[in-house]
């Protein structure tokens, strides 16, 4: 067994050496819950600023849930690796709807990333994280990762619909406006997912409605083939 001053110290190199651009597109999928900014407001989850050193669950004015509030140790590296690589392992039953990233290389970009979110990166590993923000031009954005169609609200239904899903259930829905609006509800009310406020709402149902809409369906599938069953439409909410 490594002791944990030396499993530390073995994933700070690995994480020094990771892709901290990578990982700060990565994190598009933490702002459904989270900000990320000096000073941003807590959102579902508690504003994600100098995570890395942080005592556990104590940020102010966060509701924690009870398997958060029994955290005592800091978020260091190790922990956050723990915790980002299956959260709902690291602390069964807590309130953190997001499946967690499995992919190791992706997790530690994630986490070189989260690093540079601080006003005087303690180490130089960290230092040199920022400059290499700094110095590569801004890669593809999530949702050109993601192959999403042009069109205003395209970067929120990136962030936010692929926090907890894949984008495939999406994809296949075909919905109409009205209920594309309804499911908008039920997301919020029966999975989970944030409140989206105005005008970022309309935003992303009108741009779900005119690229998922029933049309896309026979567009690009053939609506008499046995091969390819309708989806089962989302129960209204209640
Ligand atoms: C669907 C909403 C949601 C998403 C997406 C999400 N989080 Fe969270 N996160 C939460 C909630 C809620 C909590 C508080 C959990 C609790 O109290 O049980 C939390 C807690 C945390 C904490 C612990 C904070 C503390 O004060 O101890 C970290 C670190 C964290 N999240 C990182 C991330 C990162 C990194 C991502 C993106 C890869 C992410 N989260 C995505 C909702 C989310
Ligand atoms: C906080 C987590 C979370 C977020 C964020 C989220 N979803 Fe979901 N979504 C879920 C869960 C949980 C389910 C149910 C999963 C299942 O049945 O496998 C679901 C199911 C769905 C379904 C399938 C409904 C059905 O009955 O088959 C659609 C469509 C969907 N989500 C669309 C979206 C869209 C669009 C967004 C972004 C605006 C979004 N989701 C964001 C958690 C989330």
């Amino acid at each position: 067994m490594t002791s944990t001053v030396a499993q530390e110290a073995s994933l700070q190199k690995t994480i020094a050496n990771s892709n901290a651009n990578v990982g700060k597109r990565y994190a598009l999928r933490c702002k459904a819950c989270h900000t990320l900014n000096k000073g941003g407001a807590n959102r579902l989850g508690p504003n994600l600023w100098g995570i890395v050193g942080r005592k556990q669950a104590s940020t102010k004015g966060v509701k924690y849930s009870k398997a958060f509030k029994g955290l005592k140790s800091n978020w260091s590296l190790t922990e956050l690796d723990k915790f980002l690589a299956n959260p709902r392992k690291y602390a069964p039953g807590n309130r953190m709807a997001f499946a967690g990233v499995r992919k190791a290389s992706q997790r530690y970009g994630l986490i070189a990333y989260l690093a540079t979110l601080t006003d005087a990166p303690p180490s130089t590993a960290k230092a040199k994280q920022s400059t290499r923000i700094a110095a590569r031009p801004d890669g593809p954005s999530l949702a050109d990762e993601l192959k999403l169609p042009n069109g205003s609200g395209r970067e929120t239904v990136a962030a936010i619909c692929s926090a907890c899903h894949s984008l495939k259930i999406v994809q296949q829905q075909g919905l109409d406006k009205s209920r594309w609006d309804e499911l908008m509800d039920w997301m919020t009310e029966k999975q989970g997912m944030p409140a989206l406020s105005n005008p970022d709402r309309k935003k992303v149902v009108n741009y779900l409605a005119s690229n998922y809409g029933p049309q896309s369906r026979s567009r690009r599938i053939n609506p008499m083939s046995p091969m390819m069953p309708r989806m089962p439409l989302p129960k209204s909410p209640k």
